[in-house]
């Protein structure tokens, strides 16, 4: 006998993503360079990952900044050079680029 799920919830595009990369598009950020750090990105495809150009991060004057949720890494002053790293390094292999991490939110001895 097969057994119809009665949940309403439809599936949503966010759903389909096992994590987001957030690239901040905002004044500060794109005068640091960020539209190409985002067009680096989206030119790097990767499986379950979704790309996306954000508003502010409230981090101006460090960017261009790169969110990676949900696990919450933050990156600072991304150049384009160093996209393939953190696509390479933490996007495919789950494991961060600590030189580009943001101190603020990743103090220097920070294990996690
Ligand atoms: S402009 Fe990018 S963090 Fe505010």
């Amino acid at each position: 006998m097969n057994v119809v799920s009665s949940s309403n919830s439809l599936p949503t595009s966010e759903s389909e993503y096992s994590r987001c990369v957030r690239v901040c598009q905002n004044r500060a950020c794109r005068k640091a360079g960020a539209k190409s750090v985002l067009e680096a990105f989206q030119s790097h495809p990767v499986d379950n990952v979704n790309i996306t150009a954000s508003s502010c991060l409230g981090q101006c004057g460090n960017g261009p900044m790169v969110l990676v949720v949900p696990d919450m890494v933050w990156y600072c002053g991304v150049r384009v050079q160093e996209v393939p790293l953190v696509v390479e390094q933490h996007l495919q292999k789950n494991q961060r680029v600590e030189k580009m991490l943001y101190a603020r939110f990743h103090p220097k001895g920070e294990n996690n």
